[in-house]
């Protein structure tokens, strides 16, 4: 799933056979699982408590509780929608809705036998509402329609057969998860009937239905790989890189898998209104815009490759999440976390020339259980069975720091928190020790593997004498995080400074995020010490792992007297490596093979680099004639730095052009870099647009407010303007959507004074937790980084 994917199931008409188990006199059906899994843990009390499971309520009453009963188990559904058909409501008697379960109940005369089947007809109008939740409706430039909705037994164990049939307007296409038999045109109406193959047997949250007047491309292949999208985008070829990728990826999964391609159709679609990145549906993957168009000609690198991630990712769901299922919510993220890590190995397939992908996953390789299993090979020794070694790892949570000191030998392991203080309360029958592997090397030299199985132990080979080095986690093969002693960090960084590449590129990368998060609560000093190598580093992981931390600092300190030198010393390091592929693209005429680097990169908080004033003139051409290109690896910050430097007359003129984007891609860098401008008047404004959904989308409001509010000038203005609309964007996103808590989030990012502490934490008191949805979490997540952040702003200040 994508993240902060859900569905809620407006409904049209629906009819489902059931089989009786046992002797119930009830049955019931839940219709949305989101908002009980929000419910279930958006309850945080304390930074590091664990999810609250469904907590039985005392009635005995099946409709209070949350999970549905075993006695009665779908067999198949027919479903039949016709989204703009009004039917009249059923008349039944004894049928209510139990608002805090989400269970329609109907409560039966007699008792159904078992062994028995039964039937039960319902039809249904449902609004066909454009929130953005399961049933809604979606109108681009070209009306691109999507369906969603159905009424069934919601748990992803309940698997069963879809007889589907949708009743649409002549002139669009219906697609469902199954393939499409035929169409019928309606006698004496304008209307077709398209009905689809029975499904394979299925989960209920994996259905799609999709009504449009999209149009497709589609590979010549047994497969039946469609790409779909707005009659436009496919005609301008936005999505041949998907076809391209699609393929190669089902056949790597087939060959990693070990079985066929489960199903005989595989579209792809993209949505122009969608929640989250993308949603598997089994045989209809949904995605966003940009998560599977791409255009050479204004998309980046950087889209490229994260279209073949999600589409990777998505593909790998068709087999593990959706022909092999959880049986509850309890255990998704098995589902995401296996999909999340074999996405890496699909995108590789199909791109092998980014190595990159490659390098940075070599290693986890070696650690997975089917790894283990595998690795039957002479000479890999477990200390014991991959079960119990398996158990320490899911069934306790979090993951451990281990600490090495080499004046000693002593390895020792704790529990990581990105808080120390957290307290705990979730009981571990490991007693928060786990089961390490530790792969190491000593200057430079590998070493054998040795097992850490207790909380502390003395493994002698790490004392080590003068300027010897000790780097344990060699290629990142383990989830663990590494800190060290004094001594030996001291010498891992001058080996940095003086032969960088002795160090595995992961491993560089590793020690880069290890410093930085354990400067949370340790050494802020080293952390920023292991920067300064960065000046000989070409690679992009490591990069990528400083870029990303230090944007954490950037944000935290762009209004404190640090800033400044900040920046020129970040502006110092990136130099060399922006000279290097100034020249490998020929001073930015042709794209670097390379992977994304040169985006990630500039989007990186280094505004005033030389680029800027050589591309300022850029757009004041651009703004001249619209048709000189700007390299699109370069546009975020080109734009960005143009609407900064302007007014309002560069502001309106990138509005428009934001208006007239036909490329996803090419929109979302406008409506970022409008969020630059400094001039307060034109960010209030653009703030009111993301309240009018003919000027934002719903599903970019957050994000721009996001945008707005990562600008200094336009955080407060964003942080008031939330606040005196919290209402309106409550009830729009606030109930189970994952963007939302983003916001939040997004607003106060920079907050670190006690006084702006102390708004947000009345802020929330106002706002009973209740009414905080998703948000709450992140509110007191919030709440301890701005404590620790206060704590850090002393430190730095100081150095
Ligand atoms: C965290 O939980 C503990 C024990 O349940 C409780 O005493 C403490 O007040 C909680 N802390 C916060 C910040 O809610
Ligand atoms: C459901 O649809 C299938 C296929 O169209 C049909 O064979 C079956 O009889 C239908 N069942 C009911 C109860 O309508
Ligand atoms: C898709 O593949 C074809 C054939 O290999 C190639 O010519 C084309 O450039 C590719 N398209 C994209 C967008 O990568
Ligand atoms: C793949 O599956 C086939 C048949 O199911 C089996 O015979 C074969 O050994 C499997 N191959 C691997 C590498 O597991
Ligand atoms: C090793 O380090 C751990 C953690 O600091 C400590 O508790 C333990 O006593 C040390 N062991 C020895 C033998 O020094
Ligand atoms: C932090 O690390 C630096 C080395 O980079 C060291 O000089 C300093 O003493 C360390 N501070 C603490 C509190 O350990
Ligand atoms: C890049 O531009 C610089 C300065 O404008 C010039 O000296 C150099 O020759 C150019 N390099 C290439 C490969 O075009
Ligand atoms: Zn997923």
């Amino acid at each position: 799933m994508g993240k902060g994917y859900y569905i809620s199931k407006h409904l049209a008409t629906a009819a489902m056979v059931l089989a009786a188990i046992a002797l119930v006199t009830i049955f019931a059906l839940s219709v949305v699982y989101n908002r009980e899994k929000s419910k279930n843990t958006a309850k945080f009390s304390n930074a590091t408590t664990s999810p609250v499971f469904p907590t039985p309520k005392t009635s005995n009453e099946p409709w209070d509780k949350y999970r549905l009963p075993d006695t009665l188990s779908p067999q198949y559904y027919n479903v039949t929608l016709w989204p703009h058909l009004s039917v009249t409501a059923p008349a039944i008697k004894t049928s209510w809705f139990q608002t805090e379960t989400q269970y329609l109940v109907i409560q039966l005369e007699g008792k159904p036998k078992p062994g028995k089947d039964y039937w039960l007809y319902t039809e249904f109008t449902g609004e066909l509402a454009d929130d953005l939740e399961g049933f809604y409706r979606s109108e681009y430039m070209e009306d691109g329609e999507k369906k969603k909705a159905f009424l069934c037994f919601d748990e992803p164990g309940m698997k069963a057969v879809f007889h589907i049939t949708l009743i649409h307007d002549l002139e669009t296409t219906a697609l469902s998860n199954s393939q499409e038999i035929k169409n019928v045109i309606i006698d004496g109406t304008a209307i077709t009937r398209t009905i689809f193959r029975p499904t394979k047997r299925m989960s209920t949250y994996l259905i799609a239905f999709v009504v449009s007047d999209f149009t497709h491309i589609n590979a010549k292949d047994k497969k039946g790989v469609r790409i779909w999208a707005r009659k436009r985008a496919i005609e301008d070829g936005q999505g041949d890189y998907a076809l391209n990728i699609t393929q190669p990826i089902l056949e790597f999964f087939e060959k990693y898998y070990n079985t066929s391609y489960p199903l005989s159709k595989s579209d792809q679609i993209a949505l122009p209104d969608f929640n989250s990145g993308a949603m598997e549906n089994w045989g209809l993957v949904t995605y966003r815009e940009t998560a599977l168009l791409y255009d050479p000609r204004t998309s980046a690198n950087g889209n490229k490759q994260r279209i073949v991630t999600v589409v990777s990712h998505e593909l790998a769901h068709m087999w593990f999440g959706n022909l092999v299922t959880v049986k509850w919510w309890n255990d998704l993220w098995l589902n995401e976390g296996f999909a999340s890590y074999v996405e890496y190995l699909g995108a590789d397939y199909a791109e092998p020339t980014w190595n990159t992908v490659r390098t940075s996953l070599r290693g986890f390789f070696t650690n997975v259980p089917g790894g283990l299993e595998r690795s039957k090979t002479p000479g890999v020794k477990l200390p014991y069975s991959v079960h119990e070694i398996m158990n320490c790892w899911i069934l306790q949570m979090g993951f451990p720091v281990v600490t090495i000191d080499t004046r000693t030998g002593n390895v020792s392991q704790k529990h990581f928190l990105l808080e120390p203080e957290a307290v705990v309360d979730r009981k571990s029958e490991f007693n928060n020790e786990w089961c390490v592997p530790i792969k190491w090397m000593k200057k430079g030299q590998v070493q054998d593997q040795l097992w850490l199985l207790q909380k502390s132990a003395i493994h002698k080979p790490m004392k080590v004498s003068k300027n010897e080095w000790v780097l344990a986690n060699l290629h990142v093969s383990g989830y663990f995080r590494v800190n060290y002693d004094l001594v030996n960090w001291e010498r891992l960084l001058s080996q940095l400074e003086s032969n960088h590449q002795v160090i595995p590129v992961v491993n560089r990368a590793q020690i880069l995020d290890d410093t930085f998060n354990l400067a949370r609560w340790e050494n802020i000093t080293l952390a920023l010490r292991t920067t300064k190598y960065l000046l000989h580093e070409q690679e992009y992981i490591p990069w990528e792992a400083a870029l990303r931390n230090l944007n954490y600092f950037f944000q935290l300190f762009d209004h404190s007297e640090v800033y400044d030198a900040m920046q020129a010393y970040l502006k110092k390091q990136v130099k060399p490596l922006f000279e290097y592929f100034g020249t490998i693209s020929s001073n930015w005429t042709t794209v670097p093979s390379v992977i994304s680097f040169v985006d990630n990169c500039i989007s990186c908080p280094i505004s005033n680099l030389e680029i800027s004033n050589l591309y300022h003139q850029f757009f004041k051409m651009l703004y001249c004639t619209i048709r000189v290109v700007i390299h699109p690896n370069l546009r975020s910050t080109v734009y960005c730095d143009a609407i900064a430097a302007g007014g309002a007359e560069e502001w309106n003129f990138g509005w428009q052009m934001f208006q007239k984007a036909t490329v996803a891609a090419e929109a979302v860098k406008l409506r970022s870099a409008l969020a630059c401008t400094k001039v307060p008047w034109l960010l209030n404004r653009y703030l009111e647009y993301t309240m009018n959904p003919e000027k934002i989308r719903k599903q970019d409001a957050t994000s721009t407010i996001g945008y707005i509010a990562s600008n200094i000038i336009g955080q407060p203005l964003a942080w008031d303007f939330v606040r005196a609309n919290w209402d309106y964007f409550f009830q729009l996103y606030g109930t189970g959507s994952f963007t939302f808590s983003r916001l939040i989030s997004d607003v106060t990012n920079r907050f670190c004074t006690p006084f702006e502490l102390s708004q947000l934490k009345r802020f929330q008191k106002d706002n009973a937790e209740t009414r905080f949805g998703s948000g709450s979490l992140c509110c007191e997540i919030r709440v301890i980084q701005i404590l620790l952040q206060n704590v850090l702003l002393k430190d730095t200040t100081a150095l």
